[in-house]
């Protein structure tokens, strides 16, 4: 087990934190200053490498991390006029994510960590997604804790209660696909290409949500977890049972619009439950994941905050997706309540939130 050390509070940060992300295929480097404000960042999509498999391929994200890490990093300190030897502090994701990716990024923060002595944050790439919302300015008034959180990414579908740094409680996940993975299949099944998500956006932009009626699996369930491989099944039949040959391109657009909508309702349903569940206690509903880029979701998932008093933050799609504004964040929020990491933290592909509590 890892060694949190430095517990004596409070603990001021020792200057900039350069923040390093490549759990998945997002490589990304940024750099805030000691009081949480971006000085630079980058982000490199590895979409091209793993487009043509159909999805991430972990060996070719690691290794495209190695290439890209130090260019990016030099990059970054070049834009915010800081040497190496200016940092306070190196945050990196450790987990959960793809093995292969963890160890690049993490063993590259300890090599700057050990040349230049100092502090190192490994970060739990969920716990990073989580604090976003409290990046100074980003939410009028701030974002207090306790705040709700629904994680919707291609890996995640989570709606979590943000109670404190390192204090998470899960009040609901998805019982098999993620939401982001069911719009890639999907996308997959109209010959969209990977990822599905985007284009399918704007492919159902033109199509009639109400010409298929698919079902929304889990609605109106007590609690708040989701279910979507129902969903992907019933579009993969539809699509099945159509005739042989090119699909028109309206009928894929209906078919895109329908099952578009199913997601829309079920995460609005879903995440109603939670807010009912964190009545009270908190007013904020704060979304993050690639699936927050949809205009269709952002705009439901208004409608079901503003109906149960909550307000929603949709942080800026660049920071909703991966990205390393968020690590570096999440490290300086850790360093303030003195939660460094010993250098022999080792990355964790499986690391829930609930793991962090003290
Ligand atoms: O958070 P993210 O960039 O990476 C992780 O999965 O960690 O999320 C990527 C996922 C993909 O499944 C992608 O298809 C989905 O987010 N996505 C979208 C949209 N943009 C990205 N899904 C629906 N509508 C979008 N506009
Ligand atoms: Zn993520």
């Amino acid at each position: 087990m890892p060694s949190p050390v430095n517990r004596t509070l409070p603990w001021a940060v020792p200057g900039p934190i350069l923040g390093i992300e490549s759990s998945c295929d997002e490589t990304a480097v940024a750099v805030l200053n000691a009081d949480g404000h971006i000085l630079a960042e980058a982000v490199l999509s590895q979409e091209r490498h793993h487009a043509p498999y159909g999805g991430v391929v972990p060996e070719i994200a690691a290794r495209a991390h190695l290439a890209h890490l130090p260019v990016l990093t030099r990059d970054v300190l070049t834009r915010a006029s800081l040497e190496i030897s200016a940092l306070g502090a190196v945050a990196a994701s450790a987990g959960p994510g793809l093995i292969g990716g963890l160890i690049v990024g993490s063993q590259f923060a300890k090599g700057l960590v050990i040349a230049r002595g100092l502090s190192y944050v490994a970060v739990n790439h969920l716990e990073a997604h989580a604090l976003t919302a409290r990046l100074p300015g980003l939410v009028e008034g701030g974002a207090p804790f306790p705040y709700l959180l629904l994680l919707v990414s291609g890996g995640h579908c989570q709606c979590v209660a943000v109670e404190g740094v390192g204090r998470y409680r899960r009040l609901g996940a998805t019982v098999d696909d993620a939401a982001g993975e069911a719009f890639d299949k999907v996308g997959k099944l109209l010959g969209l290409g990977w990822p599905g998500g985007p284009a399918l956006e704007r492919l159902a932009s033109g199509g009639d949500p109400r010409r298929f009626a698919f079902p929304r699996p889990m609605l109106g369930r007590q609690g708040c977890d989701f279910s979507f491989s129902g969903l992907k099944t019933a579009v993969a039949q539809t699509v099945a049972r159509l005739p042989a040959g090119a699909m028109p391109i309206q009928l894929a657009a209906d078919i895109a619009a329908g099952f578009q909508a199913a997601v829309t309702d079920v995460l609005a349903d879903r995440v109603s439950h939670a807010m009912a569940m964190m009545r009270g206690t908190a007013s904020l509903l704060v979304v993050a994941g690639g699936v927050a880029a949809n205009q269709a979701v952002r705009g439901a998932l208004n409608r079901a905050a503003t109906a149960h008093g909550f307000r929603l933050v949709a942080p800026p799609i660049r920071l909703c997706t991966d990205n390393a504004v968020m690590v570096a964040w999440a490290g300086l929020e850790r360093l303030r309540l003195g939660l460094a990491d010993g250098i022999d933290f080792a990355p964790r592909p499986r690391w829930p939130l609930e793991a962090l509590a003290p």
